[in-house]
């Protein structure tokens, strides 16, 4: 099959590259031309583990193409998905649908025989109605069909999601769209995984139903661990407990800081909208957009706790800043409340992450940054463990209580055994785990 990506971020990119290696051939569209630039040069813009790897394997046989030429790309193609961003719109929360309204126009112009048009993008309900009249108005004698086929990646493990999806979701309107998306995911077939076929509307909803409920899972375990930290009980214990019952699971079951990334905050935000618009309100969904955005200030309370009320004048090391492991993005990062929050109580800020420096530097000017994880220990009154990286697992906890001013961890990912820390004499204060 012939595709052309119509957006080079995040998912166009990963959604190409793993589509290319599938065997089909693949152009990457983006207006960007400094990105299309840097993509041909074997540069890959965001970090994604194994993406550079299978980037520049598949333009070396051939199979992946960049360009910022839209309307050729279109006209060879049996499918273009739409893979632009959709951020919060300013002000009301709704999705921001200007990028795939006007790469629908385009592509719409450029149509050149039966074309499936398929949103990646994650939009509201209704999107490829929409999509669908645009692309009718800008050319009416064009012959084509609106997917939906949503995205269900995680930052870090993008790749794997992609390759060996639980399920893949695509909303279609008619047999001829369908037996292009079957076509296109045939040689997923190896790994069987269920390709679910329903109306457009409905695959359009099943990308914010899963992403809300599991932000909803992480705030109820969350608030679940606040709950153990006051009667005694331990979380990790407690997730186990449920998690074994099939009809729980034991994933999306870790008490953390509260969720963050580019991809839950706004989700939940835009289906309120959805929600409030249709007179159909999600009031749990509501209830745990606000106990996440309280829960990432509660932590730095919980950091100040830790230091007997006051960190005026005191030096905290933080450890990871990205919104989770194994990647740069730092939107909507628990860091950044916490930072600001401590920054704001007059403590001195030293940070360490292994990816997101650049891309923290300009969010968090006050903070002093270091090249590795005991940098910013030394001389410190605490140690808060905010990202999970594999390589804070295996701290030498001596040599941290040797750097600390004052020997405290605050751990709020719950990376370390309560007693193996204290066997070192540190005072350790992790989450839900009293
Ligand atoms: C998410 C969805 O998983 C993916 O299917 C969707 O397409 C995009 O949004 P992503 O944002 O990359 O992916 O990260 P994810 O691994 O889901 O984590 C989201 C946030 O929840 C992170 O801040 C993470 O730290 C937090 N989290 C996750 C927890 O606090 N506890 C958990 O048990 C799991």
């Amino acid at each position: 099959m012939n595709i052309t990506m119509i957006g080079s971020g995040y998912v166009g990119l990963v959604s190409g590259a793993c589509f290319a290696d599938f065997g089909h051939v693949v152009t990457c569209v983006d207006s960007d031309a400094s990105k299309i630039e840097r993509l041909l040069r074997g540069e890959i813009p965001i970090y994604e583990p194994g993406l550079d790897d299978l980037v520049a394997s598949n333009v070396r046989q051939k199979r992946l193409f960049f360009t910022t030429d839209l309307a050729p790309a279109v006209k060879g193609a049996d499918a273009v998905f739409i893979a632009v961003g959709t951020p919060s719109r300013r002000g009301d929360g709704h999705a921001d649908l200007s990028y795939v309204f006007a790469a629908a126009e385009t592509i719409g112009k450029a149509l050149d025989g039966y074309t499936v048009i398929v949103d990646k993008s994650t939009v509201p309900v209704g999107t490829g109605d929409e999509v669908e009249r645009i692309i009718r108005e800008a050319n009416p004698n064009a012959d084509f069909s609106v997917v939906s086929n949503p995205e269900f990646l995680r930052e870090g493990a993008a790749i794997e999601d992609f390759k060996r999806p639980d399920r893949v979701v695509l909303g279609v309107e008619d047999e001829r769209s369908k037996a292009v998306m079957a076509e296109i995911y045939r040689p997923l077939s190896l790994n069987a995984p269920p390709l679910v076929f329903v109306n457009r509307r409905t695959s359009e909803l099943i990308k914010y139903a899963a992403n809300a409920f599991l932000a909803t899972k992480i705030t109820f375990i969350n608030e679940v661990a606040d709950l153990c930290e006051k009667v005694g009980a331990n979380v990790q214990d407690v997730s186990r407990g449920i998690g074994l019952d099939g009809r729980i699971g034991s994933k999306f079951l870790h008490a953390g800081p509260g969720y963050g990334g580019s991809c839950f905050p706004k989700d939940t935000l835009a289906l309120l909208k959805t929600g409030q618009d249709y007179s159909a309100p999600l009031r749990i969904v509501e209830t745990v957009v606000a106990v996440n955005d309280a829960r990432k200030r509660a932590m730095a309370r919980k950091v100040i706790a830790a230091l007997d009320g006051s960190v005026r004048g005191k030096k905290i090391a933080l450890l990871g800043l990205a919104f989770k492991p194994n990647t740069d993005d730092m939107r909507d990062a628990p860091s950044l409340a916490i930072v600001a929050s401590l920054v704001g109580d007059g403590a001195k800020v030293h940070a360490y992450d292994p990816e997101a420096t650049s891309q923290a530097r300009p969010l968090m000017p006050e903070v002093v940054f270091h090249e590795d994880a005991y940098a910013p220990i030394e001389g410190a009154d605490a140690l808060v463990i905010v990202t999970e990286w594999d390589a804070f697992r295996a701290l030498d906890l001596e040599k941290v209580k040797s750097l600390l001013k004052t020997p405290i961890i605050v751990d709020l990912r719950n990376i370390y055994g309560v007693d193996e820390v204290r066997k070192h004499g540190i005072t350790y204060v992790s989450v839900g785990r009293a």
